[in-house]
């Protein structure tokens, strides 16, 4: 037996997660989704989520969370990390994809009513993470604190400030204050890279878990 089989055998006898494994990743998918592509737009924005995951890690190890430091970390990420410049571009390709993979997921699924009885609260999921994708988008373009995210920061929480009666409180919880600067990009921040991950988790498991109990739609 070589060493593999032995750290293999002695992981099975404690936990099984082979089995666990195997029940979940051998089910066989029907026909029709395996041979349309159309199919495979919720797995490509999960594969682009991923992807998303892996670079963010590598870009938290570098960025600075300050209005001070903040210009100069990503600078420091594209012409001195060692495949920093390549990191980050691959983050920011990823999240354009994954906006666009989860818009075409939700047109495949409304065009082919797949939303219908009994999958209605598995929409309502997929709408969650609809905006929780944006909300990614919206809170990142902060970070590299340049002119553009400035401005399209003050438009944006100008926006949530716009909503009648609860904008301000929206909009103040947001900002940190009155203007834009430091309180917003550590909140940005923590939004960015803790609260809508792991919200993002949790729901594509119950999203997931659905797909599988429910079984994929049918053919029109
Ligand atoms: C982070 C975003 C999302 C990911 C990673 C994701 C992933 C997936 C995957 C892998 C599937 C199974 C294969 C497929 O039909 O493509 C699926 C099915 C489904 N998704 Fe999503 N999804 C996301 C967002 C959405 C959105 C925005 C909606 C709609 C508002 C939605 C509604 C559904 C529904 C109803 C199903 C069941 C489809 C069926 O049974 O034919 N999902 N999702």
């Amino acid at each position: 037996m070589s060493l593999l089989d032995n750290i293999n055998e002695w992981i099975y006898s404690r936990f099984k997660i082979k089995d666990l494994l195997t029940s979940i990743v051998k089910h066989p998918a029907p026909d029709y989704a395996v041979t349309n592509p159309l199919y495979c737009l919720g797995g490509t924005a999960f594969l682009c989520f991923l992807i998303l995951v892996g670079t963010g890690i590598f870009l938290a190890m570098y960025y600075k969370p300050t209005p001070l430091e903040a210009y100069k970390s990503v600078e420091h990420i594209m012409t001195v990390v060692p495949m920093g410049s390549l990191i980050r571009s691959i983050h920011h390709w990823a999240a354009n994809m994954m906006i666009a993979a989860v818009m075409l997921h939700m047109m495949r699924i409304y065009f082919m009513g797949a939303y219908k009885k009994p999958r209605e609260l598995n929409w309502v999921v997929g709408v969650t993470l609809l905006l929780i994708t944006t909300t990614f988008g919206f809170s990142g373009y902060l970070l590299p604190w340049d002119q553009l995210a400035f401005w399209a920061t003050k438009i944006g929480t100008g926006i949530a400030g716009s909503i009648p009666i609860m904008g301000q409180y929206i909009s103040l919880l947001l900002v940190g204050g009155t203007d834009i600067g430091a309180e917003t990009m550590t909140r940005f921040f923590a939004i960015h890279v803790m609260v809508l991950p792991l919200t993002t988790a949790i729901l594509l498991v119950l999203h997931f878990a659905m797909v599988r109990i429910q079984g994929i739609s049918g053919r029109l």
